[in-house]
């Protein structure tokens, strides 16, 4: 075999050449029966194609969601269902470094299986992406999204068991929008100037195909995490953004499998965060640098009429990652910035029947295997141990004995952030005592709104509360750095019947 071609140094690539690209919004294919009557019926294809990433990179391999990556949009109402088939048409062999030591991924199973998640979303069990319930090329399944639920940007991707990394990687993510009247009736900017913005880092070769390292370990290809030094947006490396000097509304999105990005204007500018994972904030929050996990979302508002003829660098830390040009000539702004959004009820913490005390480990006592990182000590085969009852009210506190911030995400539920304390790590470690080291802090006013992903940082104490409302039955919770959920730091957890 030819050796590989060397790694593309995107600092050595032209900046600003390809335009921001918008994903387009997927077209129902039909009606079907639904709850309610007749609803919109959407057939989603996964297969490979091949995208340019940028003007001067040779057509890249991806695996993915119709032509795009992201996929299509998937543009919804609150309580209008819709269906979705799922459909893999993915050639039999992964181009992806597979490690067979993985849960899930033992050899005999189907190198290409998926099975679709929409994160975020409010479904019941049978429709929310089982990560043993993949299908291989060939099949389909069709699920069911009731939408019941508030107004926010949630995003579809793949969820196999031992291969998420590479099938997000592959590129097997896109967005999936909520939205009501209630939020139409807030003026935000909206059409042309309503944009979003997936973040997804990666590593290229200079024959344009994607790299993906492997382990040390000879046999274990598995890495621990995964840093690439190109960012896409939209599918494209260092794109630029011609924008009219008013208002603009971002929804972005961290697809990476497990950087965090620093999200920053140049000039140091800041603009409104108006929503969260889970939709909007009570009021915007001045933020002038953003934090974000993987998962996590951030819906902004920027004003480019304070920018006037300027360009404007997007950055991640020091990090240029996309251009805005602000057109000189002025326009005029119909859209608002109401200074209240949507009202958040806080969940009072005596609400809660109990608090769950779950602790983030990591685990390497095996000199020739890679470590893993386990919830609450346990594994994904162990018996499910997280029971909540339908419509009770819990508070899960996660203990992160850990160097590293894990994002902890649960499906089916939305919640809120209670507080975050330092912990005494070693007491807890190996002698089983939980010592708080500092007082309770309340998260930033950008935090206090619902979410579904949390950074769990390290040496802390993260508490948030929740309510299990919606169906019974089994779903998932995992901390968002892909590497990390492939390798056993997810768990099963069972929404159970009242008796
Ligand atoms: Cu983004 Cu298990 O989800
Ligand atoms: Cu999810
Ligand atoms: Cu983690």
């Amino acid at each position: 075999m030819p050796p590989a071609p060397p790694l593309i140094e995107p600092d050595r690539l032209a900046a600003f050449v390809d335009a921001l690209p918008i994903p387009e919004v997927a077209r129902a294919a039909g009606k079907r029966p639904g709850v309610k009557g007749q609803i919109p019926f959407y057939k989603f294809p996964i297969y490979e194609f091949f995208a340019k990433v940028h003007r001067d990179v040779a057509p890249t391999r991806f695996w993915g969601y119709k032509n795009s990556i992201p996929g299509p949009t998937i543009e919804t109402r609150s309580g209008s269902e819709i269906a979705i088939q799922w459909t893999n048409l993915l050639p039999e062999k992964h181009f992806l470094p597979i490690d067979h030591h993985l849960m899930g991924a033992e050899i005999g199973v189907p190198d290409s299986r998926t099975v679709v998640h929409v994160h975020g979303a409010k479904v019941p069990p049978e429709s929310d992406g089982w990560p043993m319930d993949w299908y291989a090329p060939g099949k389909s399944a069709t699920y069911r999204y009731p939408n019941q639920q508030e107004p926010a940007l949630l995003w579809y991707h793949d969820h196999a068991m031992g291969i998420n990394r590479l099938n997000i990687y592959a590129g097997m993510a896109g967005l999936y929008v909520i939205r009501d009247s209630f939020e139409d009736a807030l003026n935000l900017p909206k059409g042309e100037f309503e944009i979003p913005l997936v973040l997804m880092d990666r590593m290229f070769r200079t024959d344009g195909q994607l790299y993906y390292p492997v382990g040390q370990l000879v046999g274990y290809p598995w890495v621990p995490e995964f840093q690439g030094n190109s960012t896409l947006i939209n599918g494209k490396i260092l794109p630029y953004l011609e924008v009219q000097p008013r208002k603009y509304r971002f929804r972005v999105l961290n697809a990476s499998n497990s950087r965090f990005y620093f999200l920053s204007l140049d000039n140091n500018a800041p603009f409104q965060q108006i929503g969260s994972d889970q939709g909007l904030l009570c009021a915007p929050a001045a933020v002038s640098r953003l934090e974000l996990a993987p998962a996590e979302r951030a819906d902004l508002v920027i004003d480019f009429s304070e920018h006037r003829g300027k360009n404007l660098l997007l950055k991640n830390l020091i990090t240029t990652l996309m251009q805005f040009r602000v057109a000189n000539t002025p326009v005029a702004d119909p859209s608002s910035l109401p200074q209240v959004l949507r009202p958040v009820q806080r969940l009072a913490e005596a609400s809660a029947i109990l608090t769950r005390r779950l602790t983030l480990e990591e685990l390497d006592n095996l000199v020739d295997e890679p470590m893993v990182h386990l919830l609450d000590g346990k594994h994904w085969h162990d018996p499910v141990s997280e029971k909540p009852v339908l419509g009770t009210t819990e508070i899960w506190e996660f203990l992160n004995l850990t160097d590293d911030t894990h994002p902890i995400h649960l499906h089916l539920v939305r919640f809120q952030i209670l507080d975050r304390r330092q912990i005494d790590v070693p007491a807890r470690m190996y002698h089983n005592k939980l010592i708080y080291m500092s007082d309770p802090s309340q998260p930033e006013q950008n935090e206090m709104g619902w979410k579904d992903t949390v950074r769990a940082t390290p040496g802390t104490s993260t508490r948030i509360i929740v309510n299990f409302g919606g169906y019974t039955g089994r779903y998932v919770w995992h901390c968002h750095i892909l590497e990390h959920e492939d390798n056993e730091m997810m768990r099963p957890y069972e929404v159970m019947a009242k008796s």
